[in-house]
């Protein structure tokens, strides 16, 4: 009913509507009194932690994704190796294991097939297996070493969501409590990320305020055949999970990039008008938004009509950008918390105006319990 709804059309809707709440949900109580960070029902000891040399995230759908950015995070701050892979991948490749490699498994659900039995193999290799996990008792966490809970909530649309983005959030903590167990950062660093973190719910709702500009947008293209999505560093899996919103949702072909692998192919697929959501980092020390700059300029040149995600007063983008969609400025690790909710409302205003049923995709199934 619309008051399950929140007055919403869609559980979608109204779970894109409670990110700030549950991003806001998934940070608390993970400090002790003298303001370090901890994490409650982490079983694993410090020592443990210590021993671990290998990280492996293994997922699937959007949980991947998470995944995907978790590599970028806990490589820069604690200088562990990650590989991320899918569940139903990683299963049947006779990955290299031992005592020393963690295996993170990212499941909202907490009793996807494919990820079950990637964590079942990684024990009898007798690898330690830290579950992230939306569910309480699910079947996932019940069968790991240690588990980092998310705090979404119920997640009833299909399509994750609020899901996702309490996943990167989980992500995060592991990433910054590595750090701080490893030594790998000091604690006034880890003291200012959280402080980051913890200003990210009104980002997000920031965001949201705008949310009729990408409606307007997502309206505009109901007819488009072809979508792409560009981004980089922790932008590209935005743009990957940007376009899978948009097949699972609106059944529409669309594809994510990374920015620089544009001129290895992609580019050849750009014709006339061709939508293209370019995620694009903040402005920094490094040269990553420069280069997505000169990305988004050689599309443009080919036709396409380039819909930017750009941090607020970044005006070297407005020449090269057809619509302009400014997010808040934060961190480059921390931007996909702010730039996949446009994505979301995007895919959902496109599959609405289709006419589509949003939040029971053809097909698709919220938890897939076979292999
Ligand atoms: C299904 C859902 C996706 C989800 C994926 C992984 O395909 O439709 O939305 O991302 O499963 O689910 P999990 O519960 O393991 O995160």
């Amino acid at each position: 009913s619309a008051a399950e709804k929140d007055g919403h059309d869609w559980f979608m809707r109204k779970e894109i509507f409670e990110q700030p709440r549950a991003v806001a949900d998934s940070l608390l109580g993970r400090r002790s009194r003298s303001g370090a960070l901890q994490l409650d029902e982490m079983r694993l000891s410090d020592q443990e932690l210590r021993d671990i040399d290998k990280i492996i995230i293994i997922a699937a759908g959007t949980s991947f994704y998470a995944g995907l950015v978790a590599k970028y995070a806990i490589e820069h701050w604690c200088r562990i190796p990650v590989e991320v892979e899918l569940s139903s991948e990683f299963r049947y490749r006779d990955p290299i294991l031992d005592y020393s490699t963690l295996v993170v498994a990212i499941s909202q659900s907490g009793e996807t097939a494919d990820t079950l039995q990637a964590i079942r193999h990684a024990r009898t290799q007798r690898s330690k297996v830290l579950a992230i996990c939306n569910t309480n008792g699910s079947t996932i966490p019940r069968e790991s070493d240690a588990v980092i809970y998310t705090h979404a909530g119920p997640e009833i649309g299909v399509a994750s969501t609020k899901g996702f983005l309490t996943q990167l959030v989980a992500c995060y903590l592991l990433a910054l409590y590595l750090a701080q167990v490893k030594g790998t950062r000091f604690g006034d660093e880890i003291n200012q990320v959280l402080q980051q973190l913890e200003s990210m719910p009104d980002h997000i709702s920031a965001v949201l305020e705008k949310s009729e500009q990408v409606y307007d947008l997502a309206r505009e293209h109901v007819d488009s055949r072809s979508v792409l999505f560009l981004g980089r560093h922790a932008g590209y899996p935005v743009a990957l999970e940007g376009a899978l919103k948009l097949k699972e949702l609106a059944y529409l072909h669309a594809e994510g990039f990374a920015a620089g692998e544009l001129k290895h192919g992609p580019i050849a697929l750009i014709e006339q008008d061709m939508p293209v959501l370019c995620v694009v980092p903040p402005r920094g020390r490094d040269q990553l938004h420069d280069k997505m700059i000169s990305g988004i300029q050689e599309v443009r040149a080919r036709g396409a009509r380039t819909v930017c995600l750009a941090e607020e007063g970044d005006s070297s983008i407005e020449p090269y950008a057809d619509v302009l969609i400014t997010l808040p400025r934060v961190p480059v690790l921390l931007q996909p918390l702010v730039a996949v909710v446009p994505l979301q409302l995007f895919a959902c205003e496109l599959a609405t105006a289709k006419g589509h049923d949003v939040d029971q995709p053809r097909n698709l199934a919220k938890s897939v319990t076979v292999e």
